[in-house]
C-alpha cells in the first residue's frame, strides 16, 4: 500500500500541479523506485491511496497509446519495448481515494476494503532506500522468521524530525520494540533509530485506525495506532542494511537525486564528472 495523497508542501512550488511522488529522482519518478522495491520483494498487488490532482500517477502506470504509436512510426522500437516492460499485469494495481489529507493513518485506513484480512506492507513513496537486497526484501526475510508487525529503522542524527522507536531487546539487526514516539525532542528521544518508511502490518491495525483520534500536527497518525497494536501483538524493528533518502524536503530531494545519479550504471561516471565541474565552477 503506497499512500500518495499528501500535498507535498515542503517542496512547493514544484508540487503545485505535479504530485511529489512523480518528481524525477535522476531519470525516473520517485514512485518508480518504490514500486520496483515492492516487486523485488515479491509483492503481487499494489494499492495506491491517491487524492485530487494525482491522476498523473495513474497515467504513469497505464499504457500510453499515443506515445507508443508515435514511437513505433518513428522506428524507436527499443523505447516502445522499454515502456512495455514497465507495464504491470492488468488488474494488479488498485487506486482508492483519500478525500482529504487527514494524515498517514487515515490514508492507510482508506485501503482497508482492498487489502482485506491479510498482512500487508506500507511503503512511503518519498522515502527511497538504497539497499541490496532491497529494504522490503530484507524485511520479508525477517518477517518470515518473526511474524507479527515489522518496521524498518535506521540510525539518524535528527530524531526530532521522525518517528523513533523505544527498543526493548536486540538480536543482531532485529530489535524487539517497547514503544515509539512521533517527532520527540532531541534530548528526549528514546533511541536514535528512526522509522524509515517501510512497514509490514497485520490487518488488525484497521480496527484501531477506525477509532484513531488526530495526534501530532492535528493528523491521524499511523504511529499512534501502531503503539496501540503493540499492546496485543508482537512488534519488531529491523535495522536494515542500506541507506534511506528522505525526498520530502528540498535538500533531501537534491541528496537523493545526486546519490541515485552517482550510482546509476549507465550515467554514474558522467554524473560524477558533471557534479565535480559544477562545484569547481562555483569555486
Ligand atoms: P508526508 O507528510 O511526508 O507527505 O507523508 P506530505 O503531507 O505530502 O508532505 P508535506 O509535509 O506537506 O511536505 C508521507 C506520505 O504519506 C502520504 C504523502 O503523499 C506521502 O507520500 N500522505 C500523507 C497521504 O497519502 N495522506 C495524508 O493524509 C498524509
Amino acid at each position: 500500500m503506497l499512500p500518495v495523497a499528501g500535498f507535498g508542501t515542503r517542496v512547493l512550488p514544484a508540487t503545485k500541479s505535479i504530485p511529489k511522488e512523480m518528481l524525477p529522482v535522476f531519470d525516473r519518478p520517485a514512485i518508480q523506485y518504490v514500486v520496483d522495491e515492492a516487486l523485488a520483494a515479491g509483492i503481487e498487488h499494489i494499492v495506491f491511496v491517491t487524492g485530487r490532482n494525482k491522476s498523473a500517477i495513474e497515467d504513469y502506470f497505464d499504457r500510453a497509446y499515443e506515445l507508443e504509436d508515435s514511437l513505433r512510426l518513428k522506428g524507436k522500437t527499443s523505447l516502445v519495448a522499454e515502456l512495455e516492460a514497465g507495464l504491470r499485469p492488468a488488474g494488479s494495481m488498485s487506486f482508492v481515494r483519500q478525500q482529504g489529507a487527514l494524515g498517514l493513518g487515515h490514508a492507510v485506513w482508506c485501503a482497508r476494503d482492498v487489502i482485506g484480512d491479510e498482512p500487508f506492507a506500507v511503503m512511503l513513496p518519498d522515502m527511497l532506500m538504497m539497499a541490496q537486497p532491497s529494504c522490503l526484501t530484507q524485511m520479508v526475510e525477517a518477517y518470515n522468521e518473526v511474524g507479527g508487525n515489522l518496521i524498518a529503522v535506521e540510525p539518524t542524527d535528527t530524531p526530532e524530525l521522525y518517528g523513533v522507536i523505544t527498543p526493548e531487546s536486540r538480536d543482531g539487526r532485529l530489535i524487539k520494540m517497547k514503544g515509539m514516539v512521533e517527532k520527540p525532542k532531541r534530548d528526549e528521544a528514546p533511541s536514535n533509530l528512526f522509522i524509515s518508511g517501510r512497514y509490514i502490518l497485520q490487518p488488525e491495525i484497521f480496527d484501531l485506525l477506525a477509532s484513531q483520534q488526530a495526534g501530532a500536527g492535528g493528523e491521524i497518525q499511523l504511529t499512534d495506532s501502531m503503539a496501540r497494536l503493540m499492546q496485543t501483538q508482537a512488534f519488531h524493528a529491523l535495522e536494515y542494511v542500506g541507506r534511506t533518502y528522505d525526498c520530502g524536503d528540498k535538500i533531501g530531494y537534491l541528496r537523493a537525486t545526486v546519490a541515485f545519479a552517482l550510482t546509476n550504471d549507465e550515467f554514474g561516471e558522467k554524473a560524477a564528472a558533471t557534479l565535480r565541474a559544477a562545484l569547481a565552477d562555483k569555486g
